[in-house]
């Protein structure tokens, strides 16, 4: 089972990472959103992060220009047909993912893999929605991509151990670490990380401290590299909700209940960093 292209659908700030990382590592990637703004907009973002390595001698000007080379973009589905692998990154909604891998199920060849970067939703439900289950697998990227070094690889109760290999050696060779969970909510990652960022909430909420001191108590006495509250806002927060709200839901454990401060911010609109106010102010 030998990936060469790689299709990535979802421009979005995971989606243009992906690109990033697998046309850095020489794979063909198309890249497929659902409006064009999307996709120039990720186009330019890949540039401009490209354009900072090279900035920092990290990249070569030909290395950049190759990676450049090696992407497609389109907003039409039907161009994943010749991909060997192909990444979701699409909103965090059951529905929605849904859609996709049915729709995609009709346009990739048999052999096609299909990955979803789900952060918590069930692989094994997820496979349920592609034509194939046993081709379909988790791979969890973190953000920002480029600079995070794990996948957390989910194989669903139905994927087969060869797309299993296929897709730890993919990971390999785009310079990251990939390692094997099983399928339960949230995985490890985010069932230990999203309710650390919703119990920081809850620690300015309850007025302990502010949300630096948060922060830098976090960051001084735990060696994280970024304070929860801060994490929250480049996460998301609307993402920090779907993902406490699944944990939620689906082990039916009060212990994960979202914090009501993070239900206002979101309603609020103060999402973080993409909408330049959460925690702090991005503006
Ligand atoms: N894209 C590409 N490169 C980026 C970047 C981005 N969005 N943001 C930062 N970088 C690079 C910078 O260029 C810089 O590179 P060099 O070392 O080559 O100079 C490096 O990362 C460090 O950046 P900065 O000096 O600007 O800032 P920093 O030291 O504060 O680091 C950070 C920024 C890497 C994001 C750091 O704060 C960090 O590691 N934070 C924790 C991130 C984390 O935990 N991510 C996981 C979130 S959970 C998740 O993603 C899963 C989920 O499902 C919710």
């Amino acid at each position: 089972m030998v990936v060469k292209t790689i299709g990535v659908y979802g421009g979005g700030t995971m989606g243009n990472g992906i690109v990033q990382v697998c046309a850095q590592a020489g794979f063909t990637v198309q890249l497929v959103s659902r409006r064009q703004e999307t996709v120039d907009k990720a186009v330019a973002t890949i540039t401009k992060n490209l354009e900072r390595m090279v900035s920092k001698e990290r990249i070569s000007e030909d290395d950049k220009a190759a990676a450049l080379g090696c992407i497609r973009t389109s907003i039409d589905v039907n161009d994943f047909a010749a991909c060997d692998m192909v990444i979701e990154a699409v909103a965090e909604d059951r529905e929605i993912k849904k859609i996709v891998f049915e729709t995609l199920s009709g346009i990739v060849s048999d052999d096609c893999i299909l990955a979803t970067n789900t952060s918590t939703i069930s692989v094994t439900e997820i496979a349920t929605y592609a034509a194939k289950p046993e081709r379909l697998i988790g791979m969890h990227f973190m953000n920002p991509v480029p600079v995070m070094k794990l996948i957390e690889v989910i194989a669903a109760l139905q994927t087969r151990a060869d797309v299993t290999e296929a897709v730890l050696e993919v990971s390999k060779k785009i310079g990251k670490t990939a390692v094997l969970v099983k399928d339960s909510p949230g995985f490890v990652l985010n069932r230990i990380l999203i309710p650390v960022i919703n119990e920081g909430i809850g620690c300015l909420a309850d007025g302990l401290a502010d949300a630096a001191a948060i922060d830098e108590i976090m960051k001084l006495g735990a060696n994280h590299p970024i304070g929860p509250l801060a994490l929250g806002d480049l996460v998301g927060l609307d993402v920090c909700l779907k993902i406490m709200e699944v944990l939620y839901s689906d082990f039916g454990d009060s212990k994960y209940r979202p914090h009501p401060l993070l239900r206002r911010m979101v309603a609020a609109g103060y999402l973080g960093r993409k909408t330049g106010k959460g925690f702090y102010d991005y503006n």
